[in-house]
């Protein structure tokens, strides 16, 4: 494989053990992939943050690389962690849970990663159409392939930490524009009205995920304008917990497009999104959590509007989002609290102890959400935003 001078320094050692070991991982990955060469990465996105998944193990790894002077050199941000860092005691948290999680949070940064502790960074980070990144968390890394028309491979946690350090990738995958052509078709052209009254984006992100495995389908039929960032989000985070893809091209919405013929086309009907559905059909009981992928200012607003004037929600409903859109919404927190909404920054319901402080039935709009809840044994319901807010107040 062609490595550049400085690429030849970086291994040998010249730069520190840190970069060193980064690199020859990084080259082990290129050379599985059949890589002829790396490609400089503008921004990395590191996931694999919460104790609650990488437990004393990681903690260990991200201590050691960080007392061997690792440090990334590009602008690079970090996923949730497993708890909300000031309201964590509200989480039911135990003491030693939230020291363990803070001293992961702690080799991060010392790593120089942003401790942005969220899953969109497409909505905080300077990022174009054609950048190179080296993301790791399934949902941006589709947002970014998808619909801002970047570059960047599904990586793990650490590959995607080794690559920050190195500031390079594998010129593989989805780096590669000849790989970034549809594979399939999948047409929701008959079912497109239901899916917008209906607000199925959830449902219709699940099926794509599991019809399309890994290969980039290109999506027809679907109503998703980039002023509907809601429902982006959500159908794209459902087809990254059911599929193993990084693109989707959506019709009219991506800004790549390219000819799809040759291609297997498969027309969705409504019994295949009702059977998905009904995979999710779990508890009428239970909180709503709503917040997966973290809930941008405008979706909070959007929701606060949707409360009604008067009464208090009859079950408790939980949010999630960044630090930053909590610090934004400070003058709203008594009224949603009045109403029985509690806001949580830094975490999700995925990686926090949701059991701790909703119990084991929950209710969500979240595909995604719906898709690892289950999967943790929760019983999941999963409906529009529109309804898991009707359900809370009636
Ligand atoms: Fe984000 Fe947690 Fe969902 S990290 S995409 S809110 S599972």
């Amino acid at each position: 494989m062609y490595l550049d001078p400085e690429e030849e320094k970086m291994l040998d050692g010249e730069y520190g053990e840190a970069i060193a070991m980064a690199m020859k991982t990084v080259l082990r990955v290129a050379e599985a992939l059949k890589a002829e060469r790396l490609v400089r990465v503008k921004n990395a996105h590191i996931s694999g943050i919460s104790y609650k998944n990488i437990g004393d193990e990681g903690l260990q790894f991200l201590e050691e690389l960080a007392a061997k002077g690792g440090r990334v050199s590009v602008p690079s941000s970090m996923n949730p962690a497993g708890l909300d860092l000031a309201q964590w005691r509200n989480m039911g948290v135990d003491k030693g849970y939230f020291e363990k999680q803070m001293r992961i949070i702690n080799a991060l940064a010392a790593l120089g990663i942003k401790p942005t502790l969220t899953c969109t960074p497409y909505l905080y980070e300077d990022i174009s159409y054609g950048d190179h990144l080296a993301w790791s968390e399934s949902n941006a890394v589709l947002y970014a392939n998808s619909i801002i028309g970047a570059r960047s491979n599904r990586d793990g946690g650490p590959l995607a930490l080794f690559e920050a350090i190195v500031g390079r990738a594998p010129l593989a995958g989805l780096h590669v524009e000849s790989n970034r052509r549809p594979e399939l078709v999948i047409d929701f052209t008959s079912v497109s009205k239901e899916v917008e009254e209906q607000n199925m984006y959830s449902v219709a992100g699940l099926l794509v995920g599991a019809l399309t495995g890994n290969r980039v389908p290109l999506v027809r039929g679907l109503k998703l304008s980039k002023e509907r960032l809601d429902y982006i989000k959500l159908f794209l985070a459902a087809v990254g917990a059911t599929g193993g893809t990084g693109l989707v091209l959506i019709e009219g919405t991506s800004p790549e497009n390219y000819p799809a013929s040759g291609v297997d086309t498969i027309k969705v009907d409504f019994k295949m999104l009702r059977e998905t559905l009904d995979n999710y059909s779990g508890a009428d009981e239970g909180a709503i959590v709503l917040g997966c992928p973290h809930l941008s200012l405008d979706e909070i607003m959007d929701i606060i509007s949707r409360l009604p004037e008067n009464g208090t929600a009859t079950r408790k409903i939980f949010l999630y989002t960044s630090r930053e859109v909590y610090e934004a919404l400070s003058a709203y927190m008594p009224r949603l609290r009045e109403k029985n909404v509690y806001v949580f920054a830094d975490t999700c319901m995925v990686v926090s102890p949701l059991n701790i402080y909703a119990g084991k039935e929950v209710i969500t709009d979240s595909g995604k959400a719906a898709f690892y809840l289950k999967a943790q044994g929760y019983k999941v319901k999963l409906v529009s935003r529109q309804k898991a807010i009707e359900m809370a107040f009636t």
